[in-house]
């Protein structure tokens, strides 16, 4: 594409997870003309060309989607150099992008710098120069310039920097990123992005009508994020912890699901002693670290995978899935063949900067 085409959205979601979001983009678009995972190879990006009013089709992801962190409104894409020079196409890609064309000199602008990959610059040097180029452009056009307002902007100007690439867009999600739900008022310490639960029940492809159990729920987040889009499942969250099981309620109550879903106070080892049915859906992220585990130490992680397999296989019903995330690649490797089950389909994720790992894990043939 041509810097300075505004039909393009430029998608942020979780490096890992891009078809996902792709399919939930192109469900709720209309007019979706084209769609580029990973632009220039870079993860965790989506380009998406719409033909329809650019801010409709923006305003309608910030407002339905479930799988993205960002959407801005793309205004420029220009290679950019990694030595101090780069600084310079960062400054001629905004400052000849149609920034011109959204900003006057009446509104507070803040240039919002994001860096993957080395450089000789920082970001807040590709912030300096951002703001440069858009003030020189507005007062160019207007006589006057814009001012900065790097706190409440009422315009932000996003420029994404990764390698030698750069993205220049309005970023119409705001500083407060999709993933972060309102929900939230029980903040457990290890919770699982939204995001991230949201494309786990799609992995898993979680329908209408199934039981879905998540025997680790924490704070509950992939039974919160199905109970909102799905009307009829019949949701169960277990946790050895009491206080994660309330503040999982108080979440659920947040989000205005709480009666659909059934919270236990009980051990993820011993699902076959509290379900005499059949379970379509298991869905979790269990403790992969020495904090989350009680009176246990970090190498009793591969016998607390052994025995939650072992009971999960008991109480999955004959077409059902275990869906799992976890950095511990190696430790469920090894307990699904101590098990009777079988890794159906394996990606590699990104959950905060950190490489983790999705199973789908089923019965064997
Ligand atoms: C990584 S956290 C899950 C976070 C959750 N997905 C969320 O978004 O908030 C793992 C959870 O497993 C719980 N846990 C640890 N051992 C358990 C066991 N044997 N049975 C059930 N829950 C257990 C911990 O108390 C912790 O809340």
């Amino acid at each position: 594409m041509k810097a300075g085409n505004e039909n393009y959205l430029l998608i942020k979601t979780v490096p890992g997870l891009e078809d996902i979001s792709a399919i939930e983009i192109k469900n709720l678009l209309e007019n979706l003309e084209e769609i580029t995972i990973r632009p220039h190879g870079i993860l965790g990006r989506i380009l998406v060309k719409v033909n329809a009013p650019i801010f409709e089709a923006a305003q309608i992801l910030n407002e339905k989607a479930r799988s993205i962190e960002k959407v801005i409104v793309l205004l420029g894409i220009c290679k950019v150099d990694r030595t101090k020079s780069g600084l310079k196409n960062i400054y001629e890609v905004i400052k000849n992008s149609k920034v011109s064309n959204l900003l006057t000199p009446y509104e507070t602008f803040g240039v919002r710098p994001s860096r993957e990959g080395r450089h000789e610059y920082t970001s807040l040097d590709i912030g300096r120069v951002g703001g440069d180029a858009i003030i020189d452009r507005v007062r160019e056009i207007f006589g006057e310039r814009p001012a900065v307002n790097l706190k409440h902007p009422s315009i932000i100007v996003y420029c994404d920097v990764v390698g030698d690439i750069c993205m220049v867009g309005i970023d119409t999600t705001g500083d407060m990123a999709l993933h972060k739900r309102g929900y939230r008022v029980f903040d457990h310490p290890a919770a699982l992005r939204p995001t991230i639960a949201y494309a786990m029940i799609k992995i898993a492809d979680v329908k209408e009508k199934e039981i879905l159990l998540d025997p680790f729920c924490g704070g509950g987040s992939i039974l919160i994020e199905a109970a909102c889009v799905y009307k009829k499942l019949r949701l169960f969250g277990i946790d050895v912890f009491a206080q994660n099981i309330k503040g999982a309620y108080l979440n659920a109550v947040c989000a205005g699901v709480s009666g659909k879903i059934t919270f236990i106070v009980g051990d993820a080892t011993k699902l076959d002693r509290i379900f005499n049915i059949e379970v379509d859906k298991i869905i979790c992220n269990p403790p992969y670290g020495i904090r989350q585990l009680r009176g246990e130490r970090r190498k009793e992680i591969p016998q607390l995978y052994d025995k939650f397999l072992s009971s999960a296989s008991k109480i999955l019903a004959n077409n059902g899935v275990i869906c799992i995330i976890t950095p511990k690649r190696k430790t469920v490797e090894l307990a699904v063949d101590k098990s009777k089950l079988q890794i159906y389909h394996e990606r590699e994720v990104y959950h905060g900067g950190l490489k983790a790992y999705i199973f789908v894990i089923g019965k064997r043939d």
